[in-house]
């Protein structure tokens, strides 16, 4: 069958613009500091206190300045309630949930997961600043939801 000039013109377009599609969308779900999915780490939420690293909850020197910062939620508390990062530090937060669906905030950053019970959910960062975040709860999970916050201090 002979393809019309016109129509080739346009499946050329066609083609073209689903590639020019897909690099904006490869490339932009990884540029920015964004990062692949997470909560794909399940967890028995009955034995968070006997699981590692969770047994064991507060930060952990993985490397030369990498840390991983592993903490337990719960109704209605994180535990550690504070913790010290060296300044320059870079963390991988690894945060799941005893009890019912919480939320992990770190005030001021990207830092933003939903913490549910059965998962871990992790998020990257290097603190470059020293000075003190207000890790807080914003998923509603009962009386207490307004009262669960902790601390991280990145000191020099
Ligand atoms: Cu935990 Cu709201």
């Amino acid at each position: 069958m002979h393809i019309h000039k016109y129509e080739k013109i346009w499946l050329i377009f066609g083609i073209g613009s689903l590639f020019i599609f897909l690099t904006i969308v490869g490339v932009s779900a990884f540029a920015k500091g964004n990062q692949p999915p997470s909560g794909l780490t399940t967890i028995d939420p009955e034995k968070v206190d006997q699981t590692p690293p969770f047994n064991k909850p507060g930060l952990v020197k993985t490397g030369d300045n990498e840390y991983q910062l592993n903490m337990v939620a719960s109704a209605f508390s994180y535990t550690p309630a504070q913790v010290e990062i060296p300044k320059g530090a870079k963390v991988t937060i690894n945060v799941t949930t005893k009890d019912v669906i919480h939320g992990f905030e770190v005030v001021g950053t990207n830092i933003n997961m939903m913490v549910e019970p059965g998962y871990v959910n992790s998020f990257t960062k290097t603190f470059d600043k020293t000075g003190e975040y207000t890790i807080l709860c914003n998923e509603y999970c009962g009386a207490g939801h307004h009262m669960m916050t902790a601390r991280i201090k990145v000191v020099d």
